[in-house]
């Protein structure tokens, strides 16, 4: 079981290890990879930290700024999910980054201490430069600026992201580093906290992404999720189910040792699948159930959510709301620092 000991009950008197900030941009609803690989983490950490969740639909434009069509509903869609995945907004803070006009005037005062250079050497602007056919904008090198400004205009000692997102948490602490030695102590070193779980595979096996089509959806139903499992990739080099079959990297595996709690039946499988005498229809079926089993309880509480789309606007208002106070404080204090008021 590599993903299971989640919601673990938080203890009322919560100990405060610090401060975190962090954010998913409204691409469009999450999926399950999300679910194992960062809202579970996000969850639990609640229990421990302090906890911004930004919904950072400013950098969606940063590469879809022609489809604005979409980003209310993404919004919608991607608060719905985290509530459903234990986000609680009694704790901790959900806000609204282009509500917060503090991020991008942070990230235009931060700019002045970031090269272009430095910025064209981030990996992720680097890929992404090279996979748009059109020149890269000032918006999309200047991404990871304002993701510096995200988190320290919160004084964010943590921020929780994928592997992916290392290099901008870098930056991060080299812009609070380049601060603090030019203006005084100032912005905490953001400490990057990395989730150590394995990446779930796409039901194709690539990367799993909502623009791929390989994606389960946590608001998907339970019909389409079966249907999704039924059509996984899965032993490239077995013809026949009597063929001896290989469990490691065949995504079918993967997705039962993340959500089959019954851990006796996945080993049973993996044993019957190795020697040939277990079939590919038989494992799907076992994981279907499995994982329509372990998204029903979310599932749930998501098709409530989506029937309270006001409940779900005021959430995130009244978070930003209560973020903009600390927004603005960091705000001044910096404009000071650099001599504008
Ligand atoms: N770039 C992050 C992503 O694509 C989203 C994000 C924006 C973020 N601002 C942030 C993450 C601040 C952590 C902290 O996943």
């Amino acid at each position: 079981m590599l993903f299971k000991d989640t919601f673990v009950d938080h203890p009322s008197d919560i100990t405060h290890r610090g401060r975190i900030l962090t954010g998913h941009r409204p691409t469009g609803p999450r999926h399950i990879g999300h679910l194992v690989g960062t809202l579970e983490n996000w969850a639990r950490l609640q229990g421990s930290y302090e906890c911004f969740f930004l919904v950072a639909d400013l950098h969606v434009l940063t590469t879809d700024y022609d489809h604005p069509a979409r980003i209310q509903a993404n919004i919608l869609e991607v608060v719905a999910d985290w509530l459903a995945a234990g986000i609680d907004p009694a704790r901790s803070t959900l806000l609204l980054q282009s509500a917060l006009p503090e991020h991008p005037y942070l990230m235009a005062l931060l700019g002045m201490l970031v090269t272009v250079a430095r910025l064209e050497r981030v990996p992720t602007y680097k890929e992404q430069a090279q996979q748009l056919n059109l020149q890269p904008s000032l918006g999309l090198l200047s991404y990871p600026a304002l993701q510096a400004a995200d988190i320290l205009l919160y004084k964010a000692t943590a921020v929780p992201v994928g592997e992916d997102q290392l290099p901008h948490v870098e930056l991060t602490r080299e812009v609070a580093r380049r601060f603090n030695q030019t203006y005084g102590h100032t912005f905490p070193e953001p400490e990057a906290l990395v989730s150590r779980l394995p990446r779930l595979p796409g039901v194709d096996n690539r990367t799993m992404h909502t623009s791929y089509g390989n994606a389960i959806l946590l608001k998907d139903t339970p019909e389409d999720t079966t249907r999704k499992v039924m059509s996984m990739y899965t032993d490239p080099t077995r013809l026949h189910a009597t063929d001896p079959g290989h469990v490691e990297g065949n995504p079918v595996f993967t997705y039962l040792d993340a959500f089959d709690a019954d851990e006796a039946r996945v080993e049973a499988l993996k044993a019957g699948y190795r020697a040939g005498q277990v079939g590919d229809v038989e494992v799907k079926r076992h994981l279907a159930q499995a994982l329509n089993d372990y998204l029903a309880p979310l599932r749930q509480r998501r098709a409530a959510l989506m029937t309270r789309l006001d409940d779900l606007r005021d959430v995130l208002r009244a978070g930003t709301y209560r973020a903009r106070g600390l927004a603005q404080a960091t705000l001044a204090e910096v404009q000071v620092k650099m001599g504008l008021r």
